[in-house]
C-alpha cells in the first residue's frame, strides 16, 4: 500500500494534483474540505457544523475531523492506498492517522509539501473564487485567516513527519505539468 500525504498551504494545487496523481498510481483520494463542503451542500448537521469553522478560516475541531476522515478509510476497505489532501492539518490529526493506518498494517509513505509563496496563493485563491463559489475564497480577510492557521496549526505536521523522515518539500511553483513530474518522480523514488 502506498498513502501520501498531500501537503502545503491553501491554495499550493493540492487539489489540482491530487486529482491528477490518483488516475496514475490508482489511489483512492481524500480531501476532508471536499467532504466538508459535500456535507454543507446537503445542509446535515456535519455540513452545519462544519460551515461555522470554514466561514471563518478556522479549523473544524480534530474529534470531528478525525471521525470523518475514518469513515471514509474504512469505507475503501480494498484500496491500494490514500492520497490526503488537507489532512492531517494538526499533529493530533497525524498522530491519530498513523494509528489507524497501523491498525490497518500500514502506514505513511511519505508527505509532501507543495512549496508555494503567499503572494502566489493568495493569487491562486481569489481566481479559484472567481468559479469555486466557495465563500472562504472570496474574503481576503478569511484567506488571510487561513494562511495564519497554516503556520501556526498545521506546518508542525510537516517537521512531526520530517522526524520519522518521511517528508520532503517540492517546488510547487510553475505549470501543473511541471509540478505533477517533480511529485511522480518523489513518489517513484518512494
Ligand atoms: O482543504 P481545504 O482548503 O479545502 O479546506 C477548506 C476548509 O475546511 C479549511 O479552511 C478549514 O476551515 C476546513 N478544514 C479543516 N480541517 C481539515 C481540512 C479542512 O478544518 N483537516
Ligand atoms: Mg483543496
Amino acid at each position: 500500500m502506498i498513502n501520501l500525504i498531500l501537503f502545503g498551504p491553501p491554495g499550493s494545487g493540492k487539489g489540482t494534483q491530487a486529482a491528477k496523481l490518483v488516475e496514475q498510481y490508482e489511489l483512492v483520494h481524500i480531501s476532508t474540505g471536499d467532504l466538508f463542503r459535500y456535507e454543507m451542500g446537503n445542509d446535515t448537521p456535519l455540513g452545519k457544523l462544519a460551515k461555522s469553522y470554514i466561514e471563518k478560516g478556522e479549523l473544524v475541531p480534530d474529534s470531528v475531523t478525525i471521525g470523518m476522515l475514518k469513515n471514509k478509510v474504512d469505507a475503501n476497505p480494498d484500496a491500494n492506498g490514500f492520497i490526503f489532501d488537507g489532512f492531517p492539518r494538526t499533529v493530533a490529526q497525524a498522530e491519530a492517522l498513523d494509528e489507524l493506518l497501523e491498525e490497518k498494517g500500514t502506514a505513511v509513505s511519505g508527505l509532501l509539501s507543495l512549496d508555494v509563496s503567499d503572494e502566489e496563493i493568495t493569487q491562486r485563491i481569489l481566481l479559484r473564487g472567481k468559479t469555486s463559489g466557495r465563500a472562504d475564497d472570496n474574503d481576503e480577510k478569511i484567506i488571510r485567516n487561513r494562511i495564519e492557521v497554516y503556520k501556526n496549526e498545521t506546518t508542525p505536521v510537516f517537521d512531526y513527519y520530517a522526524k520519522a523522515g518521511k517528508a520532503q518539500k517540492i517546488d510547487g511553483m510553475g505549470s501543473i505539468e511541471e509540478i505533477f513530474g517533480r511529485l511522480c518522480a518523489a513518489i517513484d523514488a518512494l
